[in-house]
């Protein structure tokens, strides 16, 4: 009955946003409604300027420390008021977390302009506030983990006597976007199934991410029995869900304490059995699932009949299931923060628009500190072709331009090569554009290769997701999973470079994504035990194949108008 009352105190909130957002509130603030960004961090620090000077610091207030403003004060009637409704992503982030350890949780609603648009389902919120309930009950180091651990420890469960607690313990693996998508995809999945989920801190995610959930920890402890085993899981472990299926050594009789989940790209016909309603149900008894993936494998989810129904409560918008789940999870940490909000503050606050463009060539042996000609014309064909940016005029420079305010667009480039960004900047800086509009080109750094292991370039990499994310409007590469969590997370549907089969320039240079959602690369092949073959872009509406990868999966809205 208690969250019932919140919650509708909540849709107002979001009510008053929308009406005040429609009356033109934006306007009065600037004066410039095309100035979006502008006008949300203005009018937001209007409030916050009018707290600290409401409630002034005993020190010295430093910049950010604007930002610091209030966050949880409730009025008399015990509404939240707007403002942190709205930092609070319209009700998605839970209240009442600590601020300084994880200033990025509660300020980057003031970068991502985009966050009026969408909100998640009120049914979004409560289960979310519910997992919270249960991952602080079944946590690491709980009375229930410890219980259920024994499990593990002792090799032996009795499936009659069911735990109170089940777990998901994702695995670390892959590059950053990855690791980002497939935590994203686990989380729905411990949603969807009641299950815990416990990270693999691996190399950097502590390094990277706050904590998401209040009072416990996410993190799988060090000290978790079968750790040691992790490395051994692969497509031949005989603990696999796929080779115990093919041996059939577990049923609903005889139930292991845990079992391993191979969804790697190389998952063979028995491992995608996983994506089949009738495994489901023997899953569900398992206390321990150990997952390895890769890939975002939310879209076959949605093709399951035994999740269609909660799926359908959880994600009216279907295209913005990461774009939710990933606001809810990565909250960069301080140092990443610093990273983006410097960069940001110093570059690209004045800009009235922010084009971003993400270079990632995938499959290419051999490519130097060069930039591949094609990829460059594909960029400017793009830009050109959608709008995106001016032409370059060949017209004589104008030699006293007029004082008038003109319009600036900054172009983010992020790349592990410098050569894509000296090439645009050299063009916009040689040559005037036809629009005369002034062209801004940035990129915060190119380190040549990709370190997945090494902190301060995933830092970086994390970095330059987010501040991608915070484009108006963003060019991807094909295939590139960093494009995908840039995109959900700032809203945004790209254009996506069309793949080239043999580095030449496509025709068209790039197409528009139908959604923000990320690309499912290697779905399951089958049909579970049906033995015939069946289209999985065609299923259903909101399921469709990927614009950068045909045999892949993404979702869509279903009324398809964004
Ligand atoms: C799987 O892991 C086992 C044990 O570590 C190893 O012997 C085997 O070569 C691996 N198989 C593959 C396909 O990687
Ligand atoms: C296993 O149990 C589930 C319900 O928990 C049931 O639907 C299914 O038919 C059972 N399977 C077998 C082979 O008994
Ligand atoms: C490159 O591939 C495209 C499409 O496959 C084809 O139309 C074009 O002629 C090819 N160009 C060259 C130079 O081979």
């Amino acid at each position: 009955m208690k969250d019932m009352v919140e919650m509708s105190s909540l849709e107002m909130e979001k009510q008053q946003i929308g009406s005040n957002i429609s009356k033109g509130e934006v306007s009065k603030c600037v004066g410039n409604p095309t100035k979006a960004m502008a006008i949300l961090l203005v009018c937001s620090m209007g409030s916050f300027l009018f707290s600290v000077l409401k409630d002034p610091s005993p020190d010295n207030v430093p910049w950010n420390s604007l930002y610091n403003f209030s966050l949880f004060n409730k009025d008399q009637a015990g509404q939240v008021p707007m403002d942190d409704n709205k930092r609070l992503l319209g009700g998605l982030l839970p209240q009442g977390m600590e601020k300084d350890s994880c200033l990025s949780r509660y300020q980057m609603a003031l970068y991502r302009k985009r966050l009026q648009r969408k909100y998640p389902s009120s049914y979004l919120i409560s289960r979310l506030r519910s997992y919270e309930a249960t991952h602080k009950r079944c946590g690491p180091y709980t009375e229930s983990y410890n219980r259920t651990l024994e499990y593990l420890k002792s090799g032996q469960y009795n499936s009659t006597s069911p735990t109170d607690c089940n777990y998901i313990v994702w695995i670390s693996l892959s590059g950053l976007g990855n690791k980002m998508l497939t935590i994203a995809s686990a989380f729905l999945y411990a949603l969807l199934t009641n299950r815990v989920l416990l990270v693999d801190p691996g190399e950097n995610i502590p390094d990277l991410f706050c904590e998401p959930f209040p009072e416990v920890s996410w993190l799988l402890p060090p000290d978790f029995p079968i750790i040691d085993k992790f490395d051994t899981f692969n497509l031949t472990s005989p603990d696999s869900y796929g080779n115990m299926l093919r041996h059939s050594v577990v049923s609903n009789s005889t139930v292991p304490p845990y079992v391993y989940l191979n969804l790697l790209h190389d998952l063979d016909d028995h491992d995608e059995l996983f994506f089949c309603d009738q495994e489901q149900s023997l899953l569900h008894k398992v206390p321990w699932l150990i997952l390895k993936s890769n890939n975002y494998f939310v879209p076959s989810l949605f093709l399951m009949q035994s999740f269609e129904e909660e799926l359908n409560n959880l994600f009216p918008d279907e295209g913005s299931v990461f774009h939710f789940l990933g606001q809810y999870l990565f909250h960069p940490t301080n140092t990443v923060w610093g990273l983006i909000t410097r960069f940001y503050e110093a570059y690209l606050a004045r800009a009235d628009e922010i084009i971003g463009i993400q270079v990632r060539i995938i499959g290419i042996v051999g490519k130097g500190p060069e930039p591949l000609k094609y990829v460059v014309d594909q960029i400017v064909g793009c830009a050109r072709n959608e709008n995106l940016l001016p032409e370059i005029s060949e017209k004589k420079p104008i030699i006293n331009p007029s004082k008038q305010h003109k319009t600036m667009k900054a172009v983010l480039i992020t790349s592990l090569s410098a050569g894509y960004f000296e090439t645009l900047r050299d063009m916009y800086w040689t040559h005037q554009t036809a629009t005369g509009e002034i062209i801004e080109v940035y990129q915060p750094s190119h380190e040549e290769n990709q370190h997945t292991e090494n902190e301060m370039h995933n830092m970086k990499a994390l970095a330059e997701i987010n501040l991608l994310s915070l484009s108006d409007k963003l060019i991807t590469s094909p295939w590139s999973t960093f494009g995908y969590v840039a995109q959900s997370l700032g809203g945004l549907r790209p254009w996506i470079l069309v793949k080239s089969d043999n580095q030449t320039l496509t025709d068209p240079p790039c197409s528009r994504a139908a959604s923000m959602d990320p690309c499912f690369h290697t779905p399951p092949n089958g049909n579970c035990r049906e033995k015939n073959w069946v289209d999985k872009g065609k299923i259903v509406p909101h399921v469709q194949h990927c614009e950068d990868r045909s045999w892949g999966l993404k979702l869509v809205d279903r009324d398809n108008e964004s």
